[in-house]
């Protein structure tokens, strides 16, 4: 049986004819994801009829060497194995164009070759650049292509999209700068500002969960919800990603986009309609009314930590600071936990917990509602040991579902009462495995549908909310941060923080 809810929010996804150019199309992003996410599209059938890729990067390979890479990624990373008979056929579409991004010769000879596969593939000019290199050369890429030639305006002529990976900047000047940069030459109906997260089935499905069923919308406010939990856990350290983990830190590389996201499409208000422009605009609203993090909220409401030295998977591996390529007097934080509050009228006075970290005990995303306590009479009149409240969890990653707990009588004479599991999982409920996120993302793209990107005043709504913490950080000129032993949960401060309201962090 096939996924019905791959389908996703929209109802139509029809992609257009086009050519897919990847800059840094050797790199590896590109092997790992983009590479075989095209592949599955492909063995899905649902990519254009008149489809090619073009690889663009100053590594010197040719179209064959560039099809060979493509194969090793799909067969290292495909999420369905490699099919010869298929790749025989799909590999004729994949090119590749050797060049340095700041020459503009390369721009002419990459403009040569995507005319030329025009006119082999059908192709009518449709172009989707998709800017898989270091935030650095944003900025040239763009020019080249606008002084090139390569960008039509939106409704005139040929179809012209950017696709923009994270990071969007580094704090809020930078990430306005970038987006000034990328609005000179593209409109912003053309602009992708890609999140896997919100190419991931979970967090598609938090809105289909909260506004396709009666049972939960009623109590989806502060009268009912006692607090939200969100966790993003990652069981690797920085590994070879030291360089590009020293500048940014668990809150820029996790809080300011993916969970940001996630906690926006949860607390978000109804849209009136599933276009794309109201969706984002309920999203939006979320994060314009965060309450803002003062600097004296930090102490109480953020906590930052580096994971130490311990084992992993049995080996001995070191702390952060002890990392090949972090300075070892870093205070980059590996682990954050926050207490954020949503100051609209459906979210006063509800805590969203949030806490995201390296070396924990697993790899494991989460979003958890937890719902008030029933009253203390009948079966919850025992203050020592009070019933369990109700939990609404959406497993994002892995094992993509979602469960409710609820109070059950255990079998007997006596009345003893005990929580049991509603539980949902993808795999097991629809049989298929879940498409990769980069499928649905580069297919949105290719049908113009913007529903799940992030749009400019969101990206620098979230990075304004953000600063306090960051600006708060930075005078604070702290030299050692709280250290959380590898494979544990949280350092005891993050412990600390949400044990004085009286709660506890879900143990996953
Ligand atoms: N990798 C991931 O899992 C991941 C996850 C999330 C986001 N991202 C983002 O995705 C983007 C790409 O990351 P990546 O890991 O794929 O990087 P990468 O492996 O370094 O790939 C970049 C590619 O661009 C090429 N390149 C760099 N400078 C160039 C220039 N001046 N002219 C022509 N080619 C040039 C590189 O060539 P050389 O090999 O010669 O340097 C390489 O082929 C980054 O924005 C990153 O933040 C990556």
């Amino acid at each position: 049986m096939g996924n019905p809810l791959t389908a996703g929010l929209a109802q139509n996804l029809i992609p257009q004819p086009c050519t897919l150019v990847i800059f840094g199309g050797a790199g590896d992003l590109s092997a790992r994801k983009l590479l075989p996410a095209l592949y599955n599209l492909s063995l899905d059938g649902v990519l254009p009829t008149n489809f090619a890729v073009v690889g663009f990067a100053r590594n010197e390979l040719d179209d064959s060497t560039f099809r060979a890479f493509a194969r090793d990624g799909i067969e290292r990373f495909s999420r369905r194995p490699l099919d010869e008979a298929h790749w025989a056929d799909y590999s004729r579409s994949l090119f590749y164009v050797t060049g340095s991004f700041t020459d503009a010769q390369a721009y002419v000879e990459l403009k040569r070759r995507l005319e030329k596969i025009d006119s082999e593939f059908g192709i009518p000019g449709n172009r989707v650049f998709y800017l898989s290199i270091p935030p650095s050369l944003i900025a040239t890429c763009v020019e080249q292509l606008k002084a090139n030639g390569f960008v039509a305006d939106p409704g005139e002529g040929p179809i012209s999209r950017v696709i923009v990976e994270k990071p969007i900047g580094r704090d809020l000047a930078t990430a306005r700068a970038i987006n000034a940069t990328l609005a000179r030459t593209f409109d912003e109906s053309q602009t992708f500002r890609i999140d896997h997260y919100l190419g991931k089935e979970t967090v598609q499905n938090i809105l289909v969960l909260r506004f396709a069923n009666s049972v939960l919308e009623p109590l989806w406010n502060a009268k009912y919800v006692d607090h939200v939990q969100l966790t993003v856990a990652e069981e690797e350290g920085v590994g070879l990603r030291a360089g590009y983990y020293e500048e940014a830190g668990a809150l820029r590389d996790m809080v300011q986009n993916h969970i940001l996201q996630v906690l926006a499409m949860i607390a978000m208000e109804p849209p009136w309609s599933l276009d794309p422009e109201n969706v984002r605009d309920a999203k939006l609203n979320v994060l314009r009314c965060l309450r803002p993090l003062t600097a004296g909220d930090i102490d109480k409401q953020v906590v930052r930590a580096q994971y130490g030295p311990g084992y992993h998977h049995g080996e001995e591996v070191p702390g952060y600071r002890r990392e090949e390529g972090v300075r070892r007097d870093s205070t980059t934080e590996t682990y954050v936990a926050l207490k954020v509050f949503i100051d609209n009228w459906r979210w006063a006075g509800v805590p969203f917990y949030i806490r995201t970290g390296k070396r924990m005990p697993k790899r494991v995303s989460e979003a958890a509602i937890y719902f008030k306590p029933v009253p203390e009479i009948l079966f919850n009149t025992n203050r020592d040991a009070p019933l369990e409240p109700n939990v609404l969890t959406l497993r994002i990653q892995p094992d993509e579902g979602f469960s409710l707990r609820l109070s059950s009588k255990l079998p007997g004479p006596k009345v003893r009462i005990y929580p049991v599991k509603m539980d949902f999982h993808y795999g097991a409920t629809f049989g298929d495995s879940s498409p990769e996120a980069y499928e649905r993302l580069l297919l949105d793209v290719m049908a113009g549908d913007a529903t799940l990107f992030m749009r400019r005043d969101a990206v620098e709504a979230a990075w304004a909310w953000m600063m306090g913490v960051l600006d708060a950080w930075e005078s604070s000129r702290t030299r050692y941060l709280p250290e959380y032993p590898t494979g544990d949960w949280s350092p005891v401060e993050a412990d600390r923080l949400i044990e004085a309201d009286g709660r506890k962090w879900r143990t996953l």
